[in-house]
C-alpha cells in the first residue's frame, strides 16, 4: 500500500494524463496535473477519425484481438515489442465498453450497436467512432472524469503551468526522480513539487519540424529536458507524415484518414500540369494511383506508404496543375456517409472555402505523429491464450511497478511521448487506444511503486529542501540567462529556418547526403541559438521565454532524430533511405536507444534488440503490384 502522504505528479492533461490521473486516483493516491493549457485544450482534442477495437461485430467478420495485434506489429514493420501489443489490443474491447459507459457518444448502427469504419492497414471494420471528432469526444468525457476526482479532492490541477525539469538524485543506487520544477506561466513564478512517481505524458514533437498537425506546444521540449536530465530516447528517428492534411500559411490541419475509411478516394489528373477544376475532369483522365497498386488495400495502405506515394506523385510532376497537392475525393459518397465526417468538412470549408461535399479536396502530407520518444521498459508474463489466439500469448503484468518507466526510476513515460506500441509507423486510429491503455492499464504499476518505494524507506519526504531548492535556482538562473541575451538571433526565425531544414531532409525521404547538411547545421543552430534575444522580457505571461526556452530543448531533440536516421542504415516503416531501401533484420531488428552526452552536447546510440515471442517479422508489401 502506498502510504496517505505519497503523491504522483502527472504532466499533461491530455488522454493519457487525464487516464492516468482518474485510474491512480481511483486507487486512493492523490495525483497532481500539470498542463500547459487547459486540459479540454490538449492536443488529444484535435484526433478526428476513431479508436480501434475488436467487438461482437468485427468478430463475425473473422476478425479477433490477434488480428489487431498482428496488424499494428505488420504496420509497424516489427519494431514494436510485441508484449505491450499484445495487451493493448486485447484490453481494447474493455476500454471501448468504459468510454462508453462514460458516456462518450459513439455513433451507432441503426440496431444500436457501436459502428464501425476502416481505417489504414486493415481490411476489417473495427474503428469506433464519434463522427469525425472522436478525439474531442473521449478528451471531454475523461474530463467530466477527472473533475469528478478534482472534486473529491483526489486530483490537483495546474493549468498553465509548464514542466521545466525531473528532479533527479543520484544515489548510490543510481538516478531516483523525486518530482519536477515548473513554472506558473502567468506569474513566471518558479517552483518545485515533489512526489515519489512521476509520468510525463507530454505527447509528441511535430513542432519540431515547424508545420505539422499538430498543436505548437507539441514541441518535445518536456521530453527533451527528461533526455537532458538522463531519460534515455527509444526510437526518435521514427517520425509519421500523414498522407492527407490542408497545407497552410501557420500550420497544417488533419483531414482525416476516415474520409478514406469511409469511401472517399485519392487520384490525380493523368495528364501532368492539368489545372482543370477536379469536377471537370472525366473519370477516365483520373489516375487513382493507390488503389491501382494497392488493389487489397486501395486508399487505406498505412500512412507511411501513402504519404510516399503521394510525394513522389508530386515530385513526377502528376500534382494538381503540377503542385504539391493531391485529390481527395469525397464528393461521391452518399449524403448520410458524409454527414459523419461534418466534423471534418467544417474544418476544410473553414479554411479554403471550398465545400469538399461538392468539390474535391486538395491535400498533402504533414508531419502528424511521433512513434519514438522516452524509451520505457515493461514486465512482460505468458498468459492463457484467449479466443483467437494463433499461438503462445505474451502480454504485460498488470501492476508491475516498471511498466512504462523510463531508465530513471520513479519517471514514468505514458501516450505519444511514449514509444512503445507502435513501432515503424503507426497505425491510424491506434493512438487514441495506446494512450488511453497507458493510463488504465499503467496506473495501477505507479501506485505499485509507490508502495515498493514506501517499503524501501527511500520516499521523496526523505530527501532535504536543499535539494529541491537548488533545483528551482539552476531553472531560474536558466531563465536570467535567456532574459539577459542580447545577441540579436530571433528565436522565431532560427525555429523556422529548422522545422523547413528539418522537413526537407528528415521526414519522407532520407538521404545521407541531406541529413550529414542537417547534422551540421544543427551544430550552427546550437551556437545561433546562443545568441538569442527575446522581444519580451517582462515577468508576467511571457509566451516568448516560453518558447525560446523549449527551442534549445527542440535543437536537441531534431539532434538524436537525425543522429537516429543516419545511423539506421536500412528503410523500415515511417523511416525511407533511398540509399538503403530494404529492411534489413539481421542489423536493425533493434530500439535505437539515444542517451544524451551532457559533456560533448549530443546524443550517444545504442541499440537493443526486440525479441519476436508471438509474430515472425514477414515482408511488408500490403499486396503491391509492381
Ligand atoms: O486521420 C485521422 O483521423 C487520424 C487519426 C490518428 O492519427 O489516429
Amino acid at each position: 500500500m502506498a502510504s496517505p502522504n505519497q503523491r504522483v505528479i502527472i504532466v499533461g492533461g491530455g488522454l493519457a494524463g487525464l487516464g492516468a490521473a482518474v485510474r491512480i486516483a481511483e486507487e486512493g493516491v492523490p495525483v497532481d496535473l500539470f498542463s500547459m493549457v487547459p486540459v479540454k485544450r490538449s492536443h488529444s482534442v484535435c484526433a478526428q477519425g476513431g479508436i480501434n477495437a475488436c467487438n461482437d461485430v468485427a468478430r463475425q467478420q473473422g476478425y479477433s484481438e490477434w488480428q489487431h495485434m498482428d496488424e499494428t506489429l505488420y504496420g509497424g514493420d516489427f519494431l514494436n515489442h510485441q508484449p505491450p501489443v499484445y495487451e493493448m489490443t486485447h484490453w481494447a474491447p474493455q476500454i471501448i465498453d468504459l468510454l462508453d459507459r462514460m458516456g462518450v457518444p459513439f455513433n451507432r448502427t441503426p440496431e444500436g450497436r457501436r459502428d464501425l469504419r476502416l481505417f489504414g492497414g486493415s481490411l476489417f471494420k473495427r474503428t469506433h467512432f464519434s463522427g469525425a471528432t472522436t478525439g474531442q469526444q473521449l478528451l471531454y468525457a475523461l474530463d467530466e472524469q477527472t473533475r469528478r476526482q478534482e472534486a473529491a479532492g483526489m486530483v490537483h490541477k495546474y493549468e498553465f503551468w509548464e514542466f521545466l525539469w525531473p528532479i533527479i538524485e543520484q544515489t548510490d543506487d543510481g538516478p531516483l526522480c523525486h518530482g519536477i520544477v515548473a513554472q506558473d506561466m502567468r506569474t513566471m513564478e518558479i517552483k518545485s513539487f515533489k512526489a515519489d512517481a512521476t509520468v510525463l505524458a507530454t505527447g509528441g514533437c511535430g513542432t519540431i519540424f515547424g508545420k505539422s498537425t499538430n498543436s505548437v506546444i507539441c514541441n518535445g521540449a518536456a521530453a527533451a529536458r527528461a533526455y537532458r536530465a538522463g531519460a534515455w530516447m527509444g526510437n526518435a528517428e521514427f517520425i509519421q507524415v500523414h498522407p492527407t492534411a490542408i497545407p497552410g500559411e501557420d500550420k497544417c490541419r488533419l483531414m482525416s484518414e476516415s474520409a478514406r475509411g469511409e469511401g472517399g478516394r485519392v487520384w490525380v489528373p493523368r495528364k501532368k500540369d492539368d489545372d482543370r477544376a477536379p469536377g471537370d475532369i472525366p473519370e477516365d483522365e483520373r489516375w487513382y494511383f493507390l488503389e491501382e497498386k494497392y488493389p487489397k488495400y486501395g486508399n487505406l495502405v498505412p500512412r507511411d506508404i501513402a504519404t510516399r506515394e503521394i510525394f513522389f506523385m508530386c515530385q513526377e510532376g502528376y500534382g494538381i496543375g503540377g503542385g504539391r497537392m493531391v485529390y481527395l475525393d469525397c464528393t461521391a459518397l452518399p449524403d448520410e456517409t458524409k454527414k459523419k465526417l461534418d466534423g471534418i468538412f467544417e474544418i476544410y470549408e473553414k479554411f479554403t472555402g471550398d465545400d469538399p461535399r461538392e468539390i474535391a479536396m486538395r491535400i498533402f502530407p504533414s508531419v502528424h505523429y511521433t512513434m519514438g520518444g522516452l524509451w520505457t521498459t515493461y514486465s512482460s508474463e505468458e498468459k492463457q491464450p484467449v479466443h483467437g489466439d494463433k499461438g503462445k500469448a505474451v502480454g504485460m503484468q498488470l501492476g508491475a511497478p516498471d511498466n512504462m518507466m523510463t531508465n530513471i526510476p520513479g519517471l514514468y513515460a505514458f501516450g505519444e511521448v511514449n514509444y512503445q506500441y507502435h513501432g515503424g509507423t503507426r497505425l491510424g486510429a491506434n493512438a487514441l487506444l495506446s494512450c488511453i491503455f497507458d493510463g488504465i492499464f499503467c496506473g495501477p504499476s505507479v501506485v505499485n511503486y509507490l508502495a515498493d518505494r514506501r517499503e524501501a524507506g527511500n520516499t521523496v519526504d526523505k530527501v532535504p529542501d536543499t535539494f529541491f531548492a537548488e533545483a528551482v535556482e539552476t531553472e531560474q538562473k536558466k531563465v536570467e540567462h535567456l532574459v539577459a541575451g542580447k545577441g540579436g538571433e530571433n528565436p522565431y526565425v532560427l525555429h523556422e529556418e529548422m522545422g523547413n531544414w528539418m522537413t526537407d531532409y528528415c521526414t519522407v525521404v532520407r538521404d545521407d547526403a541531406g541529413m550529414k547538411k542537417l547534422l551540421e547545421q544543427l551544430q550552427t543552430w546550437k551556437s545561433r541559438y546562443e545568441n538569442v534575444s527575446l522581444s519580451d522580457t517582462a515577468m508576467w505571461t511571457n509566451q516568448n521565454l516560453s518558447f525560446t526556452r523549449a527551442l534549445g530543448d527542440m535543437i536537441r531533440y531534431a539532434e538524436a532524430i537525425v543522429v537516429g536516421a543516419l545511423a539506421r542504415t536500412e528503410s523500415r516503416g515511417s523511416h525511407y533511405r533511398p540509399d538503403f531501401p530494404d529492411r534489413d533484420d539481421r542489423q536493425f531488428q533493434q530500439t535505437t536507444i539515444a542517451s544524451y552526452d551532457a559533456e560533448h552536447d549530443r546524443p550517444d546510440v545504442r541499440y537493443e534488440y526486440i525479441p519476436v515471442p508471438m509474430v515472425e517479422p514477414r515482408a511488408r508489401t500490403y499486396g503491391a503490384v509492381k
